[in-house]
């Protein structure tokens, strides 16, 4: 993991104490953690299954060809989903775990599939929250509580944007790009080699672009920054905002 931003300042907001705990979230010690996946709910492990696109193949055209988005969502994520479940037979108490909870916790996986667990069940994690945080009406300066986050931690959409394209482009090889909440309730980009979550690090993952090559390469071949600079036309704002709620609500 590579820290390329860490933000100044003070804390975001001071989080609020929840008057209710959703039933999905997860009991780490005497601590709430808000589950990635969803901003309500964790990613079940028995077994996986492939989530569907929440839009057309053809609906991110802003950004992403149709013919992209079928294969990295019908072959791709579908793979980080079937090769999960394969290592998981080997060890099948662990389906009662959610893949949140063995990704926060992969020493305690058995050796034998804690890698198989790290890219496929990171995997799993990660397209789940893409796909969920694209909208074929997204895209524009954000809204909400969120962009008033970016502003006081940034300095301006525009900024936070230039920062997060360069984290992007500076992943080599294949890797993630991500805004997070840290443990000191601040904003912070980094960016993940491989399948790496950011809630391996103790990072919640509030946004994230993928940017392996499989994310881009039908369309913009060797162009990464092109598609970086792209993606920015169909992020969904208001999913973001759903889970920046769900985060300030976690008891820290
Ligand atoms: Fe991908």
């Amino acid at each position: 993991m590579s820290v390329l931003f860490a933000c100044q300042g003070t804390p975001i907001a001071d989080s609020p104490t929840p008057t209710a705990t959703p039933a999905t979230q997860e009991t780490f010690g005497t601590a709430q953690l808000t589950p990635a996946a969803y901003p309500d709910k964790e990613l079940s492990a028995s077994p996986a299954q492939l989530p569907k696109l929440p839009y057309a193949d053809n609906a991110l055209e802003k950004a992403i060809d149709a013919e992209t988005m079928k294969l990295h969502h019908d072959r791709h994520h579908a793979t980080y989903v079937e090769n999960l479940n394969e290592a998981l037979q080997k060890h099948p108490q662990l389906k009662n775990r959610s893949v949140e909870a063995m990704l926060r916790d992969l020493n305690s996986i058995p050796e034998d599939i804690r890698e198989s667990v790290r890219n496929n069940g990171g995997g799993h994690l990660n397209h789940t929250i893409f796909w969920q945080i694209m909208s074929p009406t997204g895209g524009g300066q954000p809204t909400g509580e969120i962009a008033q986050q970016i502003n006081q931690t940034f300095g301006s959409f525009d900024a936070f944007k230039k920062q997060f394209n360069e984290a992007g482009g500076d992943r080599f090889g294949s890797g993630w790009v991500w805004l997070v909440r840290n443990a000191q309730n601040q904003l912070q980009i980094v960016n993940t080699a491989n399948q790496d979550s950011p809630i391996m690090e103790g990072l919640y993952p509030i946004m994230g672009n993928d940017v392996w090559e499989h994310a881009y390469y039908l369309r913009y071949q060797n162009r990464r920054a092109e598609y970086l600079n792209n993606w920015w036309n169909v992020v969904n704002w208001s999913q973001i905002n759903r889970r920046v709620q769900a985060v300030s609500q976690q008891k820290s």
